[in-house]
């Protein structure tokens, strides 16, 4: 078992997370995982060496980020999209709100600064006998640059505010948000998370190019549906639902 700072997160919220805290980990989430059985928790660690994005990409991962993952028991896994979604907005909230900036989130899980990421939510699941949810945050906080090759795309609090930040108490703050609209999930109220997710939205009413398995689309971002399947209005008029994949706002 790990050996991580432990303590408990209590406040209005509808769930009670357990508070790990580790200096270096290989990702948050998979810890999440080991200790998830012993209830729902929230990991941290100050970096990690194999941190993950989606579709099997390295997550930059060094010091001055944060890396957090939530880690819940869920009674079904078909509605897990509105966990990144939450995610993303209880992000997007704690950022405009700490350092005054107006991020946006960018479907399906990011969450952005002026068009550059800052932050990404890599959602996972584990179903067994019981269901469980694995919410990955990583913000970039504090780092003065970043590798090569995301250099031009990627912001952190520090590269847009010229101040450094308490990753601790960001933590904190993204969980009090999240918390908060955990209600919405809880009581079903999927509508709710979708128009606070629209209302933060940077991805609705751009001209985008999307790529998902299914092949390369181009057209207009009109709607999130009831799923949080992005929908997509192609040059010929028809609609078009992306349910994965990556988008592309200049291109
Ligand atoms: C993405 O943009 O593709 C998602 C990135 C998610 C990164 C976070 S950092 C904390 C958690 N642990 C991981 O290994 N990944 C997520």
């Amino acid at each position: 078992m790990g050996t991580g700072r432990k303590a408990r997160i209590n406040g209005t919220g509808i769930i009670m997370l357990k508070f790990y805290h580790f200096k270096t980990l290989d990702s948050t989430n998979d810890k999440a995982k080991e200790f998830v059985k012993d209830g729902n928790l929230v990991v941290v660690s100050d970096r990690q060496l194999k941190g993950k994005g989606r579709f099997d990409r390295k997550w930059s991962s060094g010091l001055g980020g944060l890396y957090m993952t939530i880690g819940l028991k869920v009674d079904s896994l078909d509605n897990i999209g509105y966990l990144t979604f939450i995610a993303s907005i209880a992000a997007a909230k704690t950022i405009n709100k700490l350092a005054k900036l107006d991020s946006k989130v960018k479907w399906p899980n990011d969450v952005l600064v002026d068009g550059k990421k800052i932050c990404g939510i890599l959602t996972e699941t584990i179903s067994t006998k019981e269901n469980y949810a694995f919410v990955g945050v990583g913000l970039n906080v504090n780092q003065e640059r970043f590798p090569k090759n995301i250099a031009n795309k990627t912001v952190s609090l520090f590269s847009k505010t010229n101040k450094k930040y308490n990753i601790e108490k960001i933590s904190k703050l993204i969980i009090k948000e999240f918390k908060n609209l955990f209600q919405y999930y809880k009581n079903k109220d999927y509508q709710k998370i979708i128009k606070i997710w629209k209302e933060n939205s940077h991805t609705l009413g751009k001209e985008i190019k999307v790529k998902s398995v299914s092949g390369t689309f181009t057209g207009k971002a009109v709607d999130v549906d009831k799923d949080c399947n992005l929908v997509l209005r192609l040059k010929n008029g028809k609609k078009k639902k992306i349910v994965e994949g990556d988008i592309f706002h200049n291109f």
